[in-house]
């Protein structure tokens, strides 16, 4: 509950405790304390091509991450992030944007949970299991923000087939044809047999339709 006012108190877009320092030690554990006071990744990046929002129904609180990726060689080149939450919320928006930033699209594996929930571990230690829908608001605006862009390539596509894949580049066509002639049930069977789904993971949606479609 403390958590909850302490959240709510605290005005949007803004990295100063709003709260003195000895109190913020007492909520937050240190390495917490320590990256939520000192943010590297604040902000929204100028030259953004990926932008997701996602909000907490328990808090009310919001995420927005901004990517700004290089369509060529898919490097997110930076990451940045913007909130109204609490230091949780700040201190794992922090962290997602320092794993996103340098990284390339084709090697996040869609943003595995479980590899991301190591690395909030590693990073500040077991969070309060009440936290723990923290993690889940980050993880659900990046993956907006993946989502998004893979939209805004999708508009500057000027190719003759339709494409599901962005990050590997392969067609509804060739997702098609590996669905009905392997008979694939999951979207991991199509991602084992042509790689679609294996790097941002924002495609997965769009092949689990097309296998219910196609199985139905
Ligand atoms: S669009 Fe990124 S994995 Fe398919």
């Amino acid at each position: 509950m403390l958590l909850r006012n302490a959240c709510l108190r605290r005005p949007a877009f803004t990295f100063e405790p709003a709260l003195p320092t000895f109190y913020l030690m007492a909520i937050y554990p240190a390495r917490v304390n320590e990256r939520f006071r000192s943010p590297r990744h604040a902000g929204r990046i100028r030259a953004a091509n990926g932008v997701g929002t996602a909000a907490s129904f328990e808090c009310g609180c919001f995420v927005r991450i901004s990517l700004a990726v290089e369509t060529a060689s898919k490097l997110i080149r930076s990451a940045g992030f913007q909130t109204n939450g609490c230091g949780f919320m700040a201190a794992i928006a922090d962290l997602i944007a320092e794993i996103l930033a340098g990284a390339n699209l084709t090697e996040l594996h869609a943003l595995d949970e479980n590899e991301f929930d190591r690395a909030v571990r590693d990073s500040f230690g077991p969070l309060p299991a009440e936290r723990m829908q923290c993690v889940d608001v980050v993880l659900e605006a990046a993956r907006a923000a993946l989502a998004d862009h893979r939209s805004y390539l999708i508009e500057e596509f000027r190719g003759e087939k339709a494409l599901i894949c962005t990050c590997f580049g392969i067609s509804e066509e060739t997702v098609e044809a590996f669905i009905s002639a392997k008979q694939l049930r999951t979207v991991e069977d199509v991602t084992a047999a042509c790689r679609a789904g294996a790097g941002c993971g924002s495609c997965r949606m769009l092949i689990q339709e097309m296998i219910d479609q196609i199985q139905a």
